[in-house]
């Protein structure tokens, strides 16, 4: 495996991902991780970060300089570059413009092992203040800028290399092949590590943790912990549960499609609760209007709803999370805050429910590669593709009261929405989108006869990380269909908008 060693650079999952994509393993540790720790896992390279510090920064991140004796190949990337060279005895100053963005580089030396298939001009994406203007004692300069003497320069007999620029972007033309070149040629990683293999692995793994153990697993129908649940059932059979708590606020038909993969009827051998809960949280939300109160209602009485189903089933030995590799990532990898991270993930669930211990089966995956391991066991493809849906569902996308009649507008507009875009094949550029039922209601005319009835809004996202956001441009002849036909088969809506706000400032969802 690769180890990624993070000093807070914004591309680091990236580097990881890029690793992945040649099939070699890779995880991604914090700078504060022990030395020891890291030699023990024994990795055949270690790449270290961007960051946003300086390396003369008192406090600043650092590492010991041991780790350049270990024998082990290094590639340090814009921070990890400077820190290296820094390290080593090199010297790194603050330049008076900061280079940023595609720049040219001429690679000095091209026999370079790092740049095998890199042509000497090429384009690199940088960030950076600081630069290398002396690299470290034994290290040749194989790479320059116009304003940065040392893009790039090596220690082969050491195989320590640095790059100031990031090979991890797409911007980065020939960034691949540096990357490649450092895990394949100067690490000697030969490229095996394959879903497939993983999901057997995996499998294997749970089999032998689980034993004759019980193990319990709360099933929303997204796309994690579907891929959770069936890798369990693959591993252990019954003697899984699985509860799908129907809240009421999913959308349209929903509900029994979750049922139908996973439930008796379905596909998997495991012991499928869906608990109708509907009526229960339609209760709950009975006239109340302001958006946090709503969420929370929804929260709490989702916790209690599953409590009682555990309680029903006696202490479990283990209980399932669906943890994808970014929450892993974002706590702080390798460090003491994981366990907090993976509690909060399921909003405390671990507090009141009997068991022992948590398996968290997809904790080393990104979500395309959650995806890709739900291919690999067979879950039907419009599940493992399913957009983003947030856990308390269409209650934060009807602005306003929740009740049955207003759940049944915007399922109903929702569903002409998916159906007609899925249609037009656009489905596949669009980042999520949804219909919402706004709390606006206004004049209209219909047959002759004068109309008062609810606007719908539909809302398209283009994003990378859902963080920000764009509205997406959804071609205008598919708006008008799913526009006339919401107005035409959902009673109650007599006008259908569209909202081109970005995030920032609006959000994704309404609420
Ligand atoms: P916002 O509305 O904050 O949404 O721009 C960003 C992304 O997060 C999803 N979202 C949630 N997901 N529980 C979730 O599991 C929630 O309470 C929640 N709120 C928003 C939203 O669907 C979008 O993908």
């Amino acid at each position: 495996r690769i180890i990624v060693i993070d000093f807070g650079g914004q591309y680091n999952q990236l580097i990881a991902r890029r690793v992945r994509e040649a099939n070699v393993y890779c995880e991604i540790y914090s700078y504060k991780t022990d030395f020891e720790k890291i030699k023990a896992l024994n990795p055949k390279g270690i790449i270290l970060t961007g960051g946003p510090n300086s390396v003369y920064e008192v406090g600043g991140p650092t590492y010991t300089k041991e780790l350049f004796e270990l024998g082990i190949p290094v590639l340090g990337i814009c921070y990890g570059a400077q820190l290296m060279s820094y390290l080593l005895g090199g010297k790194v100053e603050t330049a008076k413009a900061a280079e940023y963005g595609k720049t040219d580089i001429i690679i000095d030396c091209p026999s370079s092992k790092i740049f095998k298939n890199v042509p000497t001009n090429t384009v690199g994406w940088m960030s950076h203040f600081d630069y290398i203007s002396a690299p470290a004692d034994g290290f040749t300069i194989t790479a320059h800028t116009d304003n940065c003497p040392v893009a790039a320069a090596e220690d082969e007999e050491k195989k320590l290399y640095a790059v100031q620029w990031h090979p991890e972007v797409l911007h980065s033309i020939h960034g691949k092949e540096v990357l490649q070149n450092f895990v394949y040629d100067i690490c000697g990683c030969v490229g095996d590590w394959k879903m497939d293999s993983f999901v057997t692995e995996s499998i294997a793994q749970i089999k032998e943790k689980v034993g004759d153990g019980k193990v319990l697993c709360a099933l929303s129908g997204g796309v994690d912990s579907s891929v959770a649940a069936v890798m369990l059932s693959k591993a252990i059979g019954n003697q899984l549960t699985c509860v799908f708590v129907d809240h009421g606020l999913l959308r349209k038909n929903e509900g029994d499609e979750v049922e139908e993969v996973f439930g008796p009827e379905g596909h998997y051998d495991l012991n499928f609760i869906r608990v109708n809960a509907q009526e229960r949280f339609y209760g709950k939300l009975a006239g109340v209007t302001e958006p946090e109160q709503k969420r929370k209602i929804i929260g709490e009485e989702f916790i209690r709803v599953f409590e009682e189903e555990a309680k029903k089933i006696g202490t479990v030995d283990f209980l399932v999370q669906g943890t994808i590799y970014p929450d892993v990532v974002e706590s702080g990898l390798g460090g003491e805050s994981e366990v907090i991270k993976s509690h909060h993930n399921v909003g405390g669930l671990p507090d009141y429910v009997d068991f022992k211990e948590i398996i968290e089966p997809l904790r080393d995956l990104f979500k395309d590669e959650v995806r890709k391991a739900g291919l690999e066991l067979g879950i039907p493809e419009n599940l493992v593709y399913r957009q983003p849906f947030p856990g308390p569902g269409l209650g934060i996308r009807i602005i306003g009261e929740v009740n049955a009649d207003r759940v049944k507008i915007v399922q109903d507009a929702d569903a002409i929405y998916r159906e007609e875009v899925a249609k037009a094949g656009v489905a596949d550029e669009l980042g999520q989108y949804f219909a919402a039922l706004t709390n606006m209601q206004s004049v209209g005319v219909m047959g002759d006869e004068r109309t008062y009835d609810y606007a719908v809004a539909l809302r398209a996202v283009n994003t990378v990380d859902f963080m920000t956001a764009e509205a997406s441009e959804i071609p205008w002849d598919v708006l008008h269909k799913v526009t006339s036909r919401i107005i035409n088969e959902v009673d109650h809506v007599n006008r259908v908008l569209y909202d081109l706000t970005s995030k920032p400032p609006g959000t994704i969802e309404f609420e």
